[in-house]
């Protein structure tokens, strides 16, 4: 589903990350560990297209993405990746299911019937109508999985998903991410230094 290989990243004339050789099936759920500076944001970046690294290739599906030319390499993004960050970035003025209905306009995948049975599932159905500053932290972070999956990307990567949740939500948000990358045969990569992180993974990679 992805490989990497050669890669490094420079910044400021240091190395922050360097991974020779990796490669992920479809459907494989990987948990990145690493202390904080370890380089766990910059490899997401990099795998969401959105940093160029300073060598190597990475190829996602049957893409060398470094080989896109820009505009290309934003629809490749928005038709096949999801991202969740630790925040979940939605835009305050618009409502939940607003910001939602961005996705499939950028995307050209997914409608409001899905993100409706979304919302259904992740019990968020009743705040559709509610804006970002109304939700509690765990569910925004509900809200901002919703928002990395309608599109149903083959890879879905999530940068520091529990780092603003209580115990409970950060178990729950990673249950989520994991049952719901399993239902729509994503590849998961979930980056973290949280040591609270104890849910089963297929594959681990420490960084
Ligand atoms: N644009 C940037 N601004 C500041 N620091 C950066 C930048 N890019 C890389 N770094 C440096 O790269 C290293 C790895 O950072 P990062 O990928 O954010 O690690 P992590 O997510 O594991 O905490 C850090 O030492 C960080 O200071
Ligand atoms: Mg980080």
């Amino acid at each position: 589903m992805f490989e990497i290989s050669g890669l490094t990243h420079e910044y400021q004339a240091q190395t922050v990350l360097a991974v020779e050789k990796w490669q992920a099936g479809q459907g494989e759920q990987w948990l990145v560990l690493g202390k904080s500076g370890s380089g766990k944001s910059t490899l997401l970046h990099i795998l969401a297209g959105l940093l160029k690294p300073s060598k190597g290739k990475v190829k996602i599906k049957d893409t060398f993405i470094e080989s896109l030319k820009s505009s290309d390499l934003d629809s490749f993004r928005a038709q096949n990746i999801g991202i969740v960050f630790q925040k979940p970035h939605l835009i305050q003025t618009l409502t939940v299911l607003e910001n939602l209905l961005l996705v499939p306009y950028l995307a050209r995948k997914g409608n409001k019937q899905q993100i409706i049975s979304i919302l259904e599932s992740l019990n968020m159905a009743h705040k559709q109508k509610s804006y970002p500053n109304q939700l509690s932290q765990g569910e925004l972070q509900r809200i901002s999985i919703a928002r990395a999956i309608i599109h149903n990307p083959v890879l879905l990567l999530a940068d520091e998903p529990t780092a603003s949740l209580d115990d409970e939500n950060a178990h729950n948000a990673i249950g989520l991410l994991q049952n719901k990358a399993q239902e729509i045969g994503a590849t998961l990569l979930i980056a973290t230094h949280d040591q609270r992180v104890k849910n089963s993974f297929s594959h681990t990679y420490i960084l």
